[in-house]
């Protein structure tokens, strides 16, 4: 059966990225036998621009009724002064909460050609290879109530609130565990529960979901220590599960370890796998238009789409397979660029992964 991809390239260097995972895609369908039909539509800043919202009804329809969605990336500083709800992140926040997209996978993987990318030590990162399950529709994300009161003082106060239910700790954790029964078996839960009920509840769900696991090995930290031993330790972590927000700062944290968030993909799954995904990395405005971004994090997107959406694992392999040759033969973007290396351009990083795809 066909399967639709809604494809949306969003704003900044988006649609440069995304229209070379697309090339990809594109070739497996012709060559490789896949069976996709590509759909797409307009998202984030572009979208305000054309339609005066960032995520157009006519956008969030085809999201809905396509099989996987493929992002590239919202937001601009031109958009930064709109009222919160139009600004382009909110149709992020939107897709996500529409999809029912509760699961964020974020894999940090440090490719051994790039090992020299990374600030930390070598042997700190070398073989690095961790997954960060990050809550993605709850928390202090869409806890209500939430805004900006006056206080009786005539004083202004800013106030968000944190909230977990129960399921929503419960599902996240089983796509957690699921994942660490798949890789080395261990589970490292974050949360901050020696100070938030919210954690302490958090702590209390993910310990009754661990006895469907006793296969895998479970340990809690807070999120202080986390991010510390994130950069003292990373090696010590496989699998890390999350709430919305220590998420967010913990995967940014763990993407540079690997020194090049241009490499790194994400997928964003609802109860059924179907997914968005995305790279890592933001629109980067600053580098809009030049034809010099990495396309590899979104190409990898693409990959884990095939894996975890459509169920194509060996054409996921495949693409992993003809980044890793293009990386061996010294082809570099220019932020993964290293001396000695043969600096690439968007197209050109594409077209060579294109070109590396085996069977
Ligand atoms: C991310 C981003 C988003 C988030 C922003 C752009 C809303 O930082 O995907 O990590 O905070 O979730
Ligand atoms: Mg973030």
């Amino acid at each position: 059966m066909t399967k639709k991809i809604a494809v949306l390239p969003g704003d900044g260097i988006g649609p440069e990225v995304v229209a070379e995972a697309v090339k990809v895609l594109e070739r497996l369908r012709r060559d490789f036998g896949l069976k996709i039909e590509m759909e797409t539509a307009l998202v984030g800043g572009t979208a305000y621009e054309a339609h005066k919202h960032p995520l157009p009804e006519a956008t969030l329809k085809l999201a809905k009724q396509s099989d996987a969605v493929l992002l590239g990336a919202v937001g601009g500083t031109q958009w930064d002064t709109l009222p919160r709800e139009l600004r382009p992140e909110k149709a992020l926040l939107g897709l996500r909460a529409e999809l029912k997209l509760f699961a964020n996978l974020r894999p940090a993987i440090l490719y051994p050609q790039l090992a020299s990318a990374s600030t930390l030590k070598p042997e700190v990162v070398a073989g690095l290879d961790l997954l960060i399950v990050r809550e993605l529709t709850g928390d202090i994300y869409f806890g209500e109530p939430r805004g900006v009161r006056t206080l009786a003082n005539g004083e202004r106060q800013g106030f968000n609130t944190m909230a977990y239910a129960e399921h929503e700790v419960e599902r996240v954790t089983r796509v957690a565990f699921e994942a660490a029964r798949k890789r080395r078996k261990k589970l490292c839960s974050v949360d901050k529960a020696n100070v938030l009920e919210t954690s302490g509840l958090w702590r209390e769900v993910v310990i009754r979901v661990a006895r469907d696991y006793p296969d895998v090995e479970l340990s809690h930290m807070h999120v202080d220590n986390a991010a510390m031993q994130l950069v003292r330790a990373p090696k010590q972590f496989d699998v890390i599960v999350t709430g919305n927000i220590f998420g967010d700062i913990l995967s940014d944290e763990a993407s540079m370890l690997t020194g090049s968030i241009g490499m790194l993909p994400s997928a964003s799954l609802d109860a059924a796998n179907k997914g968005m995904y995305e790279p890592i990395h933001g629109s980067a405005p600053d580098i809009a238009g030049k034809g010099i971004a990495n396309p590899l994090a979104t190409i990898l997107s693409a990959a884990m789409m095939l894996r975890y959406t459509l169920s194509e694992p060996s054409l996921a392999d495949s693409i992993e397979r003809a980044v890793s040759k293009v990386l061996d033969r010294g082809l570099r973007t220019g932020d993964i660029h290293t001396d000695g290396m043969r600096k690439v351009g968007t197209a050109e990083m594409g077209n060579a992964v294109v070109a590396a795809l085996e069977k």
